[in-house]
């Protein structure tokens, strides 16, 4: 697949993404609206990650994998939320406009990114059948959005005890990024009921993906444009962040960025030619601009 083509596989996976979204925000209460306020805006990555991974392990019905789809953006998007808030990154912009805080006040920005983690767990859980593979998604993903991941490296990211090394770095962005990023592949491999060995080669490929993915983050910092980014940039070397160009050098982070493609590149290709979506969205994580 071409550049092209990936921008328009994405395009085209986002569209049901984000209808299905607005159904489960619609004519709830008024607090849904507040919330799905934050949601809009962002790539939708990890729900995409999730359906790729459902069909290319032969799911066919979207009814199965879009509320886990959605339920991992919820996750995603309250951890935006809470990320930005003044205790934390102190970032007023996100997803292109106010982030929830300036929008709403710290006590709706915190509430709402508690409500979008709980409730993501109800959409987890939705439907009927596949009981044993919605079980397995919820421990999956609730053992890495938790204290085991994000939120612990969360912790580790804003801890001003992390000495500058690469063995911190690599502790930071394989906790509150690549772990979320695989599990995301991964739940789409359980509800497609794939074998167990291939669900776990999946979560591994998916690591290398994750950790691609906070790099380039990283590195959008440095060289990201506001407007594209639809976040303020600039803002990890002004708080001394960090980040792999804190560690490396933006050269030497844009070379390890390289090879963790390579990595996950080689991990999915090994996995057989119906995972190559994943070849051609780890290109678009490597080259993307926003
Ligand atoms: C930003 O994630 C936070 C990180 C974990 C690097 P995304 O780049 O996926 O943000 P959205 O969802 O597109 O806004
Ligand atoms: C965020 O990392 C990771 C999360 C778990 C939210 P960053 O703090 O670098 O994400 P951005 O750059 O603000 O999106
Ligand atoms: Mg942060
Ligand atoms: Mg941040
Ligand atoms: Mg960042």
């Amino acid at each position: 697949m071409t550049d092209m083509d990936v921008v328009k596989y994405l395009t085209e996976k986002k569209v049901p993404v984000d209808r299905a979204l607005k159904k489960y925000f619609s004519d709830i209460n008024a607090f849904f609206e507040i919330m799905y306020y934050s949601i809009g805006g962002g790539k939708r990555i990890r729900p995409i990650l999730a359906i790729a991974s459902y069909e290319a392990n032969g799911g066919k019905d979207s009814k199965q994998i879009m509320p886990i789809a959605c339920g991992l953006e919820l996750i995603h998007t309250y951890s935006l939320i809470h990320d930005d808030l003044p205790a934390m990154d102190d970032d007023d912009f996100r997803r292109g406009k106010a982030a929830a805080h300036k929008k709403f006040g710290e006590a709706m920005a915190i509430l709402s990114g508690d409500g979008l983690f709980a409730h993501a767990f109800e959409l987890f859980a939705q439907g009927n059948g596949l009981v044993k593979e919605k079980l397995m998604v919820i421990k999956a993903v609730s053992e890495v959005v938790g204290p085991k991941g994000v939120v612990y490296g969360q912790t580790l990211d804003i801890s001003k005890e992390m000495s500058h090394n690469p063995v911190s770095l690599r502790r930071i962005h394989f906790n509150k990024t690549a772990k979320f990023i695989a599990v995301s592949v991964k739940c789409g491999a359980i509800m497609a009921q794939a074998p167990v060995p291939l669900i776990n080669e999946l979560y591994t490929a998916g690591i290398y993906m994750g950790m691609l993915f906070q790099y380039t983050d990283d590195i959008l910092d440095v060289v990201g444009e506001k407007e594209k980014l639809g976040k303020t940039p600039g803002k990890d070397l002004a708080a001394g962040k960090l980040t792999a160009p804190a560690v490396y050098g933006l050269d030497g982070a844009m070379f390890r960025a390289r090879r963790y493609a390579e990595l996950a590149n080689q991990k999915f290709s090994g996995l057989g030619k119906r995972f190559s979506v994943f070849n051609m969205i780890t290109d678009f994580i490597l080259h993307r601009t926003f």
